[in-house]
Order: C-alpha cells, then structure tokens, then sequence
C-alpha cells in the first residue's frame, strides 16, 4: 500500500500508523471526541474508565492489540487500516501532532477479500474481559453493537454474490476537538476512499454519528433512513445511546 499523504494549508498528513506508541497518542483524540465531547454511550460503556490514566491505558491497549491482529486479504492488503491524521509540531525537534484517528476495514464473507463479521459479538469483542462476570453488561453491549452493525453486516453478506464481494467500512473516525474543522476527517475518510477505489473500486459504508454524518454527506455518503434502531432489554431501554445512520458511498464506477 502506497502511504499516501493527504496535505492542506494547516500541514495535514493521513497515513497508517507506524506502531503501537501512535495508537496510545490517538486514543487520546478518540477519548476528547467520543467520551468528553459527544459523551456518547455506546463508546463510553465499550471504554469503561476512559477518563482515568488506567482507563486510557486499558482502552489503548485494546486497540494495539486489534491492530496487531490485522489480517490481509488475497492480494496482500491490510483488512484493517488504521490512519492517523497529524499537524506540524507546534516546537522546533518536536514531533508531529497526532490530531485524529480512522479505523478502516476491507470487509467480506468471501474468503480471501476481507475480515467476515463476526457472529459471536461478544465473544469477538471480549465483553467477559471488559466486563467480567457481569452478564447483564455483557448482554446489553452485545445487543447494541449487533444492532449498530446489523445493516452493515446485511450489506456484506449481500456483497458476497457480486463483484467485488468486499466493502470497505469506516469503523471509526475522530479529531481532537482541539483540532475540529480543519479538514482533518475530510482528510481521513478520503484516504479510504481512495484506498476504496484503488482495491477495485469498493463502496464505502459507515454508520454515521450527528457529528459525523455531514462530513460524510459531503463526500458523497448517502444516509438509508431511517436511523438506527437499538434492540435492547427493556431494563437497559432508558439508557443513553448515540443517534447513528447507516450511510453509503457506491465506487466510482457503479
Ligand atoms: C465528526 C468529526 C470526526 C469531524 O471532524 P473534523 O475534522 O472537524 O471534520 P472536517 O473539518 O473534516 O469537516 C469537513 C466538513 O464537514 C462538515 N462538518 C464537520 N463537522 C461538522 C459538525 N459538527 N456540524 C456540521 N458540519 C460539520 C463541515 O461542512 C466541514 O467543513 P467546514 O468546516 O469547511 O464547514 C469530529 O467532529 C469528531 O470527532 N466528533 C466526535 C466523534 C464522532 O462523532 N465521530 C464520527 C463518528 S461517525
């Protein structure tokens, strides 16, 4: 994969990440976005902690360790990408500022053209070690996540009789607010687009948050209406969770 490098008036660079100390400065990014800023509930209860150092530590780990798990498709291709978004230093021999974080996934059930979605979600996303012997939590993240995920997996597995039978989801993105509307997600998702394009001109999908949705609508993404419904146990029904669309982007050429 070529890294390519997506540069603006204020120095932005998207590429993959070089190592696990780059995953541990974005979730900082990822932390003031989703936890402090959206204060969004699917996140926060995914990142027990997140406003603590163990917290940040923990959930930073977490993220090393899915990166180092990445896996690669038929043609030597990552099926999972994770791109940081950085700004000059701020000081002279300082290092680039990392300033936001996607997580870009090849996605298929065909076997050599992508990660297939699990269907054990708890089992894949280790709700016991998240949540040990707390079934009721395990049970309710379970619920959400395969209800946050459910169209993007009906559309992979529907993929799977077509050519290419792979999607490229974007399965995360976020700026620092400190860095908000410089372009940053813009960046970000245009890189996979790109990559999208380039792996045989894949269409795009996501599920996009109240913040997220007008970045990606401007880049073409089209919102499938109507939102996302969570299916949860009535004793977890008040909680809070994240208004989110599922959102797609055809290739270039369909
Ligand atoms: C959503 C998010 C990633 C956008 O990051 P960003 O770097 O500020 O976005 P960009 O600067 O690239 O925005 C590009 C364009 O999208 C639109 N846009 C971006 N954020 C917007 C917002 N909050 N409200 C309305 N439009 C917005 C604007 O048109 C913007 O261009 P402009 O600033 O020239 O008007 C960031 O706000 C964030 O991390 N939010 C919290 C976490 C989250 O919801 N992530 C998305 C999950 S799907």
């Amino acid at each position: 994969m070529s890294p390519a490098e997506y540069k603006n008036d204020v120095g932005l660079r998207v590429e993959p990440v070089d190592g696990p100390e780059d995953i541990e400065q974005a979730f900082h990014c990822v932390s003031e976005a989703f936890g402090r800023q959206a204060q969004d509930g699917v996140w926060i209860a995914m990142n027990p902690g997140w406003d603590t150092v163990s917290g940040k530590a923990s959930g930073a780990a977490r993220m090393v360790a899915r990166w180092k798990e990445t896996t690669s498709d038929k043609n030597g291709n990552p099926n999972t990408v994770f791109l940081k978004a950085t700004l000059p230093a701020t000081k002279p021999n300082d290092e680039r500022v990392i300033a936001g974080l996607a997580i870009w996934v090849q996605a298929s059930c065909v076997e050599g053209h992508g990660d297939s979605p699990d269907d054990d979600v708890a089992k894949a996303m280790n709700l016991e070690g998240l949540y040990p012997g707390n079934e009721s939590e395990q049970r309710y993240l379970a619920q959400v996540m395969s209800s946050l995920h459910h169209t993007r997996n009906e559309v992979i597995k529907e993929k799977a009789s077509q050519l290419p039978p792979a999607v490229m989801v974007l399965d995360l993105c976020a700026v620092d607010p400190a860095y908000q509307r410089k372009g940053i997600a813009r960046g970000l998702v245009q890189w996979g687009l790109d990559e999208a394009e380039r792996r045989g001109n894949l269409e795009a999908i996501l599920e996009g948050s109240s913040m997220g949705r007008h970045v990606y609508a401007k880049m073409g993404f089209e919102a499938q209406l109507p939102e996302i419904v969570y299916h949860v146990d009535e004793e977890s029904a008040s909680r809070d969770r994240p208004s989110n669309l599922f959102m797609r982007r055809k290739g270039n050429s369909s």
